[in-house]
C-alpha cells in the first residue's frame, strides 16, 4: 500500500520539520560535539532520523521510542559513515581506488554492507566521490585519486556494492554520494575552504562521479560543506536542483552535512537560521543534519514567506517515501530484531576480503635489484619505526566502528609469515615526536640485523576530515631516525604508511625499497607480509600523481600545457628554478614481482577505433598489471589536456604468458566540451598512448586521423 500524502494532513508543522531533522546519537564524533539528550525531542516528534547509533538493541530501543511514543508512530532511520568497512576495516579509499579493481570495490562495500546492516544501520554516508589533486587536503583519503574516469567506475562499484538492486534489501544499506561537488578543490589544499574552479573543471572532472552514481541508481546525496565560486552547495539550487534533480533526474533524497545549514550565516549567504533553512530548502536539502535550522528557523521563514509549505511538503514526502522504501513503515524493527550476530564463518569470510583488499591496494613505489620479494635469506629482521607495532594506525580515518585491537599490526604480522626468523623491533622514534633519544637503540637494532623494515609515516589523524597540512612530508623527526638507519647500509625497505602522498625524496634516494601502504585496515600486517614475502604480489597502483614536493602542488597527468610547456633548455618555458616539473611518481605507477611489458600497438580505424596491444610476462612469476589507455588531442576548439585517460584493465598474466587486448573507443567517448560548454566531436588527428602509467615515456604511442 503506497504511503498516501494525506498522511501530511494529518501532520503538525513540528512534526513536518521533524521528519527533515537527522540528530547525531553519540557513538561516535563524526563533528563538532552537541551536548544534551535527544529523548524528549525524539518522542516529541521532532526527529525523524539518528546517526552514529549501531546495534539491534540500541537501534531497537530508540526505533521503539519513537513508533510507540511519537503522536504518529512514524519510524526513525539509523545513518552511519561506513566508509571503508564498518567493523572489519578495509583499506581507506584512496588505497583501494589504487586497486583498480572493480569486482574488489563492489566486494568490500558489499562486505561492509552486510556487516552494518546486521547491526541496525539503514544508511551509510559513503561513497565520498571527492576527486582529489591536492596531498594537503587532508580527505584526499577518503576520495577515489585525481581522475573522474576511474573514479566514476569506483563510483558505480561502491553504489552496487552497497545496494544492489535494491537498498531495502537484506545485508544491504542505501548509499549517499558525497560531498557535492568539488570539495576536493579546496583553496590551498585547506579544509572547508572556499572552492573557485570554472565550469569546465566543474564538467569535466569534479561532476562526473556523482553522475556515475546517480545513474547507478544511488539513494541519496550529501552537499559538501564548501561554497562553489561564492554559492555554498547547501544553498545551491543551481547544482542541487538545475543538475541533480532536472538534468540528472535524482529522486532521492539531500541530506545536509554536518551542521552545513546553519553555517550558510558564516558563508556569509543568510542573515539569520530562518534564512539559512529557506536557502536550503528551496535549494533542495530535504534533511538538516545537526543544525537544527530547519526546527528553529523554518516556521519563521515560513512566517516571513521566504519558504511555501509545499516546498516543504515535498521534502516531507521524499523522506517518508525514502522510509517506506526501506520498509520501515511496514516492519520498523526489520534490521533491529533479534540479537544473533552474524555467524563467525561470516566473519572469517570477511577478514579474508580485507586482507586481500589490503594486498592489492599496496603500491611498490622501488624496489631496486629485486630486493623483495624476501626469500627466505633473513637469519634476523629488524622492523623498526613508528609504525611497526601500531594496529590501531593501521585503520587509517573514519574507522567507523572498528578496533583497533582487532587490527594486525606490521610486526604481528611479518612474525606469524616469518616464524622461523628472529625478528628484533625497535621504535626508535614517534609518529610526530621530536624525541630523538631512541634512535641511537634503533641504529644498533638494526645493525643486528641482516635486513630491515622501517615502518614511516603518518598517524591515522593524520588525515581525513579537518586534517589538512600545509607540508607533506615525513611528521616529527621520522627523516632523522630514517637517516642514521640507512647509514647502517643494511638492506632496507621501507614501509610508508598515509592517508596521502608524501614528500619524502631521501627515502626514495636511499632506500632499496619502498611500499606505500596508506593505511590497509584490519589486516594491514597480514597483507604487508604477503607481499613482502611473495605470497602475493604489489599490484596496487597509484590513484593520484605523487609529488615530489609540496610546492609541485595541485599536481595532476590531465593538465594542460599551455603555451610555454616546460623545456629545461629554455628558460621562458613554464617550469621551477629548483625542482623539474616531473612528480616523483606519476598515476598509475606502481611495481610487480613479474615482468610485463606492452608492444604491436595498432589502432583499426573504423566507426570506432579499436586499440589493440600485446601484453607480455617474461618474467618467472604470474603477475598481474594495469593498461591504461589515454589519448591526446593536438589540437582542437579548446586546448585539451597533455593526457586524457579514456580507458583501463586488469590483466593476469601467468611467467612467460602474453595476451592481445582491444580497447574501443566510440566518437561519443571522444567528445569533449567546446567553448560553450557543449559536448561536441571533431575529429582530426588523435594521439593514442597505452601502458603502465602516465609516465609519457613509458606509453606506447601512435598518431591517427579519426573523422
Ligand atoms: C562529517 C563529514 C561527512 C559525514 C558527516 C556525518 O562532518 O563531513 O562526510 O558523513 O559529518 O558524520
Amino acid at each position: 500500500m503506497p504511503l498516501d500524502p494525506a498522511i501530511l494532513n494529518e501532520m503538525t508543522l513540528a512534526e513536518k520539520i521533524g521528519q527533515l531533522t537527522m540528530v547525531t546519537a553519540g557513538y561516535a564524533t563524526t563533528g563538532p560535539i552537541v551536548a544534551g539528550d535527544t529523548t524528549a525531542a525524539l518522542k516529541a516528534g521532532r526527529i525523524g532520523s539518528l546517526f552514529n547509533l549501531w546495534g539491534r538493541d540500541a537501534v531497537r530501543a530508540a526505533q521503539r521510542q519513537a513508533v510507540k511514543e511519537t503522536r504518529l508512530g512514524i519510524p526513525l532511520f539509523f545513518g552511519l559513515d561506513v566508509i571503508h568497512g564498518f567493523r572489519t576495516i578495509f583499506p581507506i579509499p584512496l588505497a583501494e581506488t589504487g586497486a583498480f579493481d572493480i569486482a574488489l570495490w563492489e566486494r568490500t562495500a558489499m562486505e561492509a554492507a552486510a556487516e552494518a546492516a546486521a547491526e541496525g544501520i539503514d544508511l551509510t554516508f559513503t561513497p565520498m566521490l571527492d576527486i582529489g589533486r591536492d596531498p594537503r587536503w587532508g580527505r584526499i583519503a577518503e576520495g577515489i585519486g585525481e581522475d573522474p574516469l576511474a573514479g566514476a567506475r569506483f563510483a558505480r562499484a561502491k553504489v552496487q556494492g552497497l545496494q544492489s538492486r535494491d537498498f531495502a534489501g537484506d545485508g544491504r544499506l542505501a548509499a549517499c554520494a558525497k560531498h557535492f561537488v568539488a570539495y576536493g578543490a579546496v583553496t590551498a589544499g585547506r579544509d572547508y575552504a572556499p572552492v573557485d574552479i570554472s565550469r569546465r573543471t566543474l564538467e569535466e572532472v569534479y561532476l562526473p562521479p556523482f553522475h556515475a552514481a546517480v545513474a547507478a541508481g544511488v539513494a541519496s546525496l550529501m552537499p559538501a560543506f564548501t561554497d562553489l565560486d561564492g554559492v555554498p552547495l547547501s544553498a545551491n539550487g543551481d547544482m542541487l536542483r538545475g543538475v541533480l534533480r532536472d538534468r540528472w533526474g535524482f529522486e532521492g533524497i539531500v541530506i545536509s552535512d554536518y551542521g552545513a545549514i546553519g553555517e550558510l550565516i558564516k558563508h556569509g549567504v543568510a542573515g539569520d537560521l530562518a534564512e539559512a533553512a529557506a536557502l536550503a530548502l528551496n535549494a533542495g536539502v530535504d534533511i538538516d543534519m545537526m543544525a537544527y535550522a530547519y526546527e528553529r528557523g523554518l516556521p519563521d521563514a515560513l512566517d516571513r514567506g521566504l519558504v511555501a509549505m509545499a516546498t516543504l511538503d515535498a521534502a516531507v514526502m521524499r523522506v517518508l517515501r525514502f522510509k517506506e522504501h526501506l520498509g520501515l513503515f511496514d516492519d520498523p524493527y526489520r534490521r533491529c530484531s533479534g540479537s544473533e550476530g552474524e555467524t563467525a564463518d561470516r566473519r572469517a569470510s570477511r577478514r579474508v576480503a580485507a586482507r586481500e583488499a589490503g594486498q592489492r591496494s599496496l603500491v611498490l613505489l622501488k624496489n631496486e635489484g629485486g630486493l623483495l620479494p624476501f626469500g627466505g635469506r633473513h637469519r634476523r629482521l629488524a622492523v623498526i619505526g613508528p609504525l611497526a607495532d601500531a594496529p590501531a594506525e593501521m585503520l587509517g580515518p573514519w574507522a567507523s566502528a572498528g578496533k583497533g585491537a582487532d587490527a594486525v599490526s606490521v610486526l604481528a604480522g611479518l612474525h606469524e609469515a616469518l616464524p622461523a626468523v628472529d625478528i628484533v623491533h625497535a621504535e626508535g622514534v614517534s609518529i610526530a615526536g621530536e624525541d630523538r633519544a631512541g634512535i641511537a637503540a634503533a641504529v644498533e637494532v638494526a645493525r643486528s640485523a641482516d635486513g630491515v623494515i622501517l615502518c614511516l609515516g603518518e598517524a591515522a589523524a593524520m588525515s581525513g576530515e579537518a586534517a589538512s597540512r600545509a607540508r607533506i612530508d615525513l611528521p616529527g623527526c621520522q627523516e632523522e631516525l630514517f637517516a642514521a638507519v640507512a647509514e647502517t647500509g643494511k638492506p632496507l625497505v621501507v614501509l610508508l604508511f598515509s592517508g596521502r602522498p608524501l614528500s619524502a625524496p631521501d627515502v626514495f634516494a636511499r632506500a632499496k625499497a619502498v611500499l606505500a601502504c596508506w593505511f590497509p585496515g584490519s589486516e594491514a600486517g597480514r597483507a604487508i607480509a604477503d607481499v613482502l614475502t611473495g605470497a602475493s604480489s604489489p599490484v596496487g597502483r597509484l590513484p593520484v600523481t605523487w609529488p615530489r614536493h609540496v610546492g609541485q602542488v595541485p599536481i595532476y597527468f590531465a593538465a594542460r600545457t599551455g603555451g610555454r610547456p616546460e623545456n629545461p633548455a629554455d628558460k621562458y618555458t613554464s617550469k621551477y628554478l629548483d625542482l623539474p616539473n616531473a612528480p616523483e611518481f606519476p598515476f598509475g605507477h606502481g611495481l610487480g614481482y613479474g615482468d610485463i611489458a606492452f608492444s604491436d600497438l595498432a589502432v583499426d580505424v573504423g566507426e570506432r577505433l579499436a586499440i589493440s596491444l600485446t601484453a607480455s610476462n617474461r618474467g618467472e612469476r604470474d603477475d598481474e598489471v594495469v593498461v591504461f589507455l589515454f589519448i591526446r588531442d593536438p589540437v582542437a576548439s579548446v586546448a585539451r589536456p597533455a593526457l586524457e585517460l579514456k580507458d583501463f584493465t586488469r590483466l593476469r598474466l601467468a611467467a612467460g604468458e602474453s595476451l592481445r587486448l582491444t580497447f574501443t573507443l566510440t566518437r561519443g567517448r571522444l567528445s569533449f566540451l567546446d567553448q560553450r560548454l557543449q559536448p561536441v566531436f571533431e575529429g582530426g588527428d588523435l594521439e593514442i598512448l597505452v601502458g603502465p602509467s602516465a609516465d609519457r615515456a613509458r606509453l606506447l604511442s601512435t598518431t591517427i586521423t579519426y573523422r
